[in-house]
This record gives structure tokens, C-alpha cells and sequence, in this order.
């Protein structure tokens, strides 16, 4: 099969890259990133060996580009992870949102049926149902709970999902979605709040809790997230939306005091600071559809996933550390500075 991968070079596209040269090494995987802040080819360095991987610098919102690499690469299969991803910047700057989440979402689809009617899969989050009350902890998401956007960030992949189901019903494109949780691990962009959390621990600096810290998020760990996808893709009913999660809850503060305690660090660093806009309570995945028709189940628990990540993180201290010395700074100043 030949497969192409957007946004390959950000946190869990690339993950999902490693996940499947690993797994299925007589595939291609064509890469198609333009390296938006968030994309790092020094990611992919292990992969740019591979025979079987190839990587173009190209925003997916240009058609005649991305065109011109399906009718050269012949795909069999997309999988859409390329986006603006962070919910503050989307507060600060909405519109490249709507134009990679929903416009690029379309320039992908619309070569898929130039094309061939090639099999797409969506990559989206279960920001798009809103959030739940942290009252109502019997309360989770569902494939069935209506959509109900908070930020400029879950509106534009909202969008975007219904623009996928409008092609599947209105072409036939043979499309499917996944809603998935928060993820954590390696080669997480450290503006996110683990990384970020880890990164500033590390050195000492405070840790920004926004809020009181009782936000809650479902966490898990990326590679059970790019198993699912990998399932959804080759056994996934067309149509269809799969939510992924492992009912995994956890307080942002007591992540926050996790790392503390995992890098013996005291909880003196950590600093409450004013809160997010908007700022959704709680996140929590109902899996059994993915599990009933797919069997899908995620293997890492927490304990030992945080674990690996921190480890991750000390010993790939280049990696981020590149990243926190260039133009981060200057994000870090406007987000945090006068915060
Ligand atoms: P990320 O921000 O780490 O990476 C995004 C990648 O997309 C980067 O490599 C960037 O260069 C690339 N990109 C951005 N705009 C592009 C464009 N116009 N053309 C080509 N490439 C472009 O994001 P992530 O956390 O890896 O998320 C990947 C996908 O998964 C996103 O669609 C996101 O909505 C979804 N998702 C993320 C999470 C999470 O916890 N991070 C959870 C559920 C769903
Ligand atoms: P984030 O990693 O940005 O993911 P998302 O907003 O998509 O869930 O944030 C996770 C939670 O952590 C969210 O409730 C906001 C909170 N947070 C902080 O408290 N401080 C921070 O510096 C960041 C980046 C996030």
C-alpha cells in the first residue's frame, strides 16, 4: 500500500509514521508537511533513511501542488493529520485555522476523488463535542453527542468533520474519522501541557497552571492513538466515526504534580495563572464502538507512559531544546509574559 501522511512531521503524525514503516515494512509513506512552526524535519530523521518513506514540504492547502503528488505518488490511502493544532493560538489568530483545519481538509479530499475515490481518513479530536460538567463524571462523549465547539480550534476541525461526511454522502468518498483524546509522548511540541510542564520543571522555571487546575483531560498515550487509526484505516467502516480514548481522567493539576514528583522537583514551581478563554471543564471518550467493532483496546496505562515520556524527554534534550530556543520565545513572552 501506498499511503500519504500529512502533517508527519508534528507530534503524532510522526509517530504515526514510525508506527507504520515499523509495522508494515513493504508500505510507502509519503509525507506531505509544510513545517509550520509545529513541524520539525529533525523528527523525521530516522525515517528520511527509510527507502519506503518520502517526504515533500508542501502545504495542503495547495491543490496544484498536492495534485501533482497524487498523480506522482498513486496513493492508496490518506490520512489527514496536518493542522493548526493549539487551542491559544487559535484564540490569538483563528483564521490559518479555518484555512489549514477546513480549507486543506477539502484540498485533500478533493484529490482524493480526482484520483480514484481513494480511501481518506480524518484525523480529528473530541474537542468537537464541547466538554462535560465535572459534576456529571457518568457523562462521556459519544460518537451520537452532538457537536458543540468551544474555541476557534475545535470550530475549524468541527468544520472539517462535517465537510468529511458531507463529501461521503454527497461523492461517495470512502472516508472515516476518529475523535481521539488528549495524547502524550515523544516528540510532543512543548507549548503543549506535558511537554511543557516537563520542559520548565527541567529547568527550574514555574510551572503555569491555568485556572484552578481542576481542568480534566482523558490522556493517552500516542501509539495506542496510531494503532486505532491504523485499525480504522484497513478494517473501519466507511462513514463512520470512531471515538478513541482510554478512559484515562486526570486533573491538569495533578499531572502538573506528577512531573514534579517523577523529576523530584517542588511543587513550590508551580505558579496558577489567569485562565484559557473559553476554557472547556472536562474531556472524556466513550470507547466502546472502536473496542466492539474493532477489537481496539490501548495497551500503555499512564504509570507507565508518563514514565517513558519523561525518560523521552531526558534524553532528547537537543530535540526540544532547539525548538524552546528559537522563535518559542517569543511565544512563550506574549502567552505567559504578562499572564
Ligand atoms: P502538531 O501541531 O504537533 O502537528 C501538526 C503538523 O501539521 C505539523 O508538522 C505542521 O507542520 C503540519 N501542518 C500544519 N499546517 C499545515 C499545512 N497547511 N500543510 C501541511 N502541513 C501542515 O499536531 P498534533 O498534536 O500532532 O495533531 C495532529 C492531528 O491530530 C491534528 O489534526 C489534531 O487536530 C489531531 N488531534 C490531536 C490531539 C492531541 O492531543 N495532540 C488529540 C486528538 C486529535
Ligand atoms: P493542552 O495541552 O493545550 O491541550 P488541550 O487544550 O487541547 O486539551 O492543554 C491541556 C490542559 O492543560 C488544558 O486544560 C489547558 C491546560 N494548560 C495549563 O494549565 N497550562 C499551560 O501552560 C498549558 C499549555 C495548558
Amino acid at each position: 500500500m501506498t499511503m500519504i501522511v500529512t502533517g508527519g512531521a508534528g507530534f503524532i503524525g510522526s509517530n504515526f509514521v514510525y508506527y507504520m514503516l515499523d509495522r508494515y515494512p513493504d508500505d510507502k509513506i509519503i509525507c506531505v508537511d509544510c513545517l509550520t512552526y509545529a513541524g520539525n524535519l529533525s523528527t523525521l530523521k530516522k525515517a528520511l533513511k527509510n527507502p519506503n518513506f518520502k517526504f515533500y514540504k508542501t502545504d495542503i492547502c495547495d491543490r496544484k501542488a498536492v495534485n501533482e503528488i497524487f498523480e506522482k505518488e498513486k496513493p492508496d490511502a490518506v490520512v489527514n493529520f496536518a493542522a493548526e493544532s493549539h487551542v491559544d493560538r487559535s484564540i490569538e489568530n483563528p483564521e490559518i485555522f479555518l484555512k489549514t483545519n477546513i480549507l486543506g481538509t477539502q484540498v485533500m479530499m478533493d484529490a482524493c476523488r480526482k484520483y480514484g475515490n481513494i480511501r481518506y481518513h480524518q484525523v480529528s479530536t473530541d474537542e468537537v463535542y464541547g466538554d462535560l460538567p465535572l459534576d456529571r463524571p457518568d457523562l462521556f462523549f459519544t460518537e451520537e453527542t452532538p457537536i458543540h465547539t468551544s474555541s476557534p480550534y475545535s470550530s475549524s476541525k468541527a468544520g472539517a468533520d462535517l465537510l468529511v461526511l458531507a463529501y461521503h454522502r454527497t461523492y461517495g468518498l470512502p472516508v472515516t474519522i476518529s475523535r481521539c483524546s488528549n495524547n502524550y509522548g515523544p516528540y510532543h511540541f512543548p507549548e503543549k501541557l506535558i511537554p511543557l510542564m516537563i520542559a520548565n520543571a527541567l529547568v527550574d522555571k514555574p510551572l503555569p497552571v491555568y485556572g484552578k487546575g481542576e481542568n480534566v483531560r482523558d490522556w493517552l498515550y500516542v501509539e495506542d492513538h496510531c494503532k486505532a487509526i491504523d485499525l480504522i484505516v484497513r478494517k473501519g467502516r466507511i462513514g463512520e466515526v470512531y471515538n478513541v480514548g482510554g478512559h484515562n481522567e486526570l486533573a491538569n493539576i495533578d499531572i502538573v504534580k506528577l512531573i514534579c514528583k517523577e523529576l523530584d522537583k517542588p511543587e513550590s514551581l508551580i505558579t496558577y495563572v489567569a485562565d484559557r478563554k473559553g476554557h472547556d471543564m472536562r474531556y472524556a471518550i466513550d470507547p466502546s464502538k472502536i473496542h466492539n467493532e474493532l477489537g481496539w483496546l490501548p495497551e500503555t496505562k499512564f504509570q507507565d507512559g508518563i514514565k517513558k515520556t519523561i525518560q523521552w524527554y531526558l534524553d532528547n534534550k537537543e530535540w526540544w531544546q532547539e525548538i524552546i530556543n528559537g522563535e518559542y520565545q517569543n511565544y512563550y513572552a506574549k502567552m505567559y509574559g504578562q499572564r
